[in-house]
Order: C-alpha cells, then sequence, then structure tokens
C-alpha cells in the first residue's frame, strides 16, 4: 500500500528512540522528511543523522515538550530547514513505577507536565498553521493502562487518559479543517522505556520471581509475545497518513490482543 506521506514534514516528539524513532524511520521509508525532536538534543542529532545517512531529509532537534518556548523553537526550525507540518507525533512520555500511596504531587506533577500538558502545548502550537493550510494529521501515544487501570501506574495511565479526551475534543473542533487527530494505544512493548521499568523490578524481584512473571505477562498476551517499537509505528504511519482520512478522533488499540477494550 502507498501510503502517500511523500514530501510531508513530520514533527515527531520524544522521537530519539523506542517507537517514536521507529515511526520516523517508517515515515522516511515512504518519503517522508522527520525532525526528531526529544529532550535528550544529543540523541535527537544521532538518530537524525542516522537516517539521513541512509538518504532521508531527517534533521535532529533538542526539545522540551513542558516548554512552549522549546517548542515553538522547534517549529521555526523545521519550518527553516525541512517546510511547514503536515505531521505531528507526540511520543514523549516519562513513567513511574509506584503505588499511588507511596507517590507524592511532585510526582504527579511531572507526569502530568510531560504526558498531557506536553502534548497539549505541542498540538496548540502547529494546529493554527495544519488549519490554515486545510491538512494535517496528529497522533498521540497513549497506554490501554489509561483503557483498563494498571497497578503501579495511576498517574501515568490518568495522564494518558487525559490525552485521549484532548484529542477527542480537539478533532471535534477541527475536522473540517482538513486536520485529524487518533491516539495510538500500545500494549507492553520492548522499547528502552519498558526495558528501564522491568530492569527496576527484576532487581527487586530477584531473577526467579521475576522470570515466572515474564511468563505470567506473556500468558495475558494471545498473540504470546510483547509488542515490537515497527509494530506500534506501522498503526502512526497508517493513521499520519493520506489513506486515513476519514479517521478522526478514535483510539487504537496494537497491543497484541492483551485487552480489547
Ligand atoms: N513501551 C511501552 O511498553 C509503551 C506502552 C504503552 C504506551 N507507551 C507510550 O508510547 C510512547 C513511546 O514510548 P517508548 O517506549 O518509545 O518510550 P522511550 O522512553 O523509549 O522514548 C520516549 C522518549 O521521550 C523523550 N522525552 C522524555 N521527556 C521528554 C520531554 N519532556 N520532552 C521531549 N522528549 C522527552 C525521552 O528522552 C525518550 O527519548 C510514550 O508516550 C509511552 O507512554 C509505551
Amino acid at each position: 500500500m502507498d501510503y502517500d506521506v511523500k514530501g510531508d514534514v513530520a514533527v515527531l516528539i520524544g522521537a530519539a528512540r523506542g517507537i517514536g524513532f521507529a515511526a520516523a524511520r517508517q515515515l522516511v521509508g515512504e518519503g517522508g522528511k522527520v525532525a526528531i525532536a526529544d529532550i535528550d538534543a544529543g540523541a535527537a542529532e544521532a538518530a537524525a543523522a542516522r537516517l539521513a545517512d541512509e538518504g532521508a531529509a531527517a534533521i535532529g532537534v533538542g526539545c522540551d515538550i513542558t516548554s512552549t518556548d522549546s517548542i515553538a523553537d522547534l517549529l521555526a526550525r523545521v519550518e527553516a530547514e525541512l517546510g511547514p507540518p503536515a505531521i505531528l507525533v507526540n511520543s514523549a512520555a516519562v513513567l513511574d513505577d509506584k503505588t499511588f500511596m507511596d507517590s507524592a504531587p511532585e510526582d504527579w506533577a511531572r507526569m502530568l507536565d510531560v504526558c498531557l500538558s506536553g502534548p497539549m502545548n505541542a498540538i496548540h502550537a502547529v494546529l493554527p498553521g495544519m488549519c490554515e493550510r486545510g491538512y494535517g494529521r496528529i497522533v498521540c501515544l497513549a497506554s490501554d493502562a489509561a483503557r483498563v487501570g494498571q497497578a503501579r501506574l495511576s498517574y501515568y495511565a490518568a495522564a494518558k487518559a487525559g490525552v485521549v479526551a484532548l484529542v477527542k475534543s480537539v478533532a471535534q473542533e477541527v475536522g473540517r479543517n482538513g486536520v485529524t487527530l487518533n491516539i495510538v494505544s500500545p500494549g507492553a512493548t520492548n522499547t528502552e522505556l519498558r526495558q528501564e521499568r522491568e530492569a527496576g523490578l527484576r532487581a527487586s524481584m530477584g531473577e526467579e520471581k521475576y522470570a515466572r512473571r515474564e511468563q505470567t505477562v506473556l500468558r495475558m498476551y494471545p498473540t504470546r509475545r510483547l509488542g515490537e517499537p515497527d509494530d506500534i509505528a506501522g498503526a502512526i504511519l497508517y493513521l499520519v497518513s493520506r489513506r486515513a482520512g476519514w479517521v478522526t478522533g478514535q483510539v487504537m488499540s496494537v497491543n497484541g490482543g492483551f485487552v480489547m477494550p
């Protein structure tokens, strides 16, 4: 299938690694131009350089999604070097592995800042240009934890549920302007974010207990495997393409059948 994204400029925030980077790689494979933005500026530049070495139009830019100034600087650079963005992908996130009782207001504030205010900042910044040009595709990464809840991820799940409500609401406002917004909701996906969380669990549980837990987790997936970044990126690619012009305000779970809400 031709996704018809050739020449489209995509801004991917939180894309120096993981799912965001896999989406950037798939987009350039289809002829898109990508700006890889990440709070880790060095990693963003290195990730873009990898794609540019393979012949892609890619730039890497340091950007903190919690800062409106940082996003304005990012968009100014993108417009100057690649052109006006047709696509925005919000993939930035942080994760805390704590029960709600053990957490503190500072933990919630940081989480809400990155995972809820961050997408708000980015969407608010790109919308006027997209509406004026009559075309835009926005995808935010949420989580199935937002749909069914997850112990030890309460305020992460709450922030992601907020993003789902944001996307559905804004989708109703700007559909007439040719702009769509959708959510991709991954199940457990084998990225650095998950590996970092798992390393902590493994250390606290010990090898034997952790191995048993891994088997239990896998049995919860009808497909009997965890996700890979490319599994999720394929859904993102579809939703940011012209092929998905009549899909807006939707939540697409890509989760190996973990939950079927
Ligand atoms: N991996 C999973 O199992 C999983 C499951 C469900 C949902 N998700 C969601 O998918 C998205 C991508 O996850 P991933 O596993 O690829 O994560 P990841 O940690 O591998 O990548 C996230 C990137 O966001 C960047 N980032 C963090 N704070 C930032 C900020 N303030 N501004 C800009 N960039 C920032 C990080 O530096 C990192 O490069 C996230 O929104 C995550 O919540 C992941």
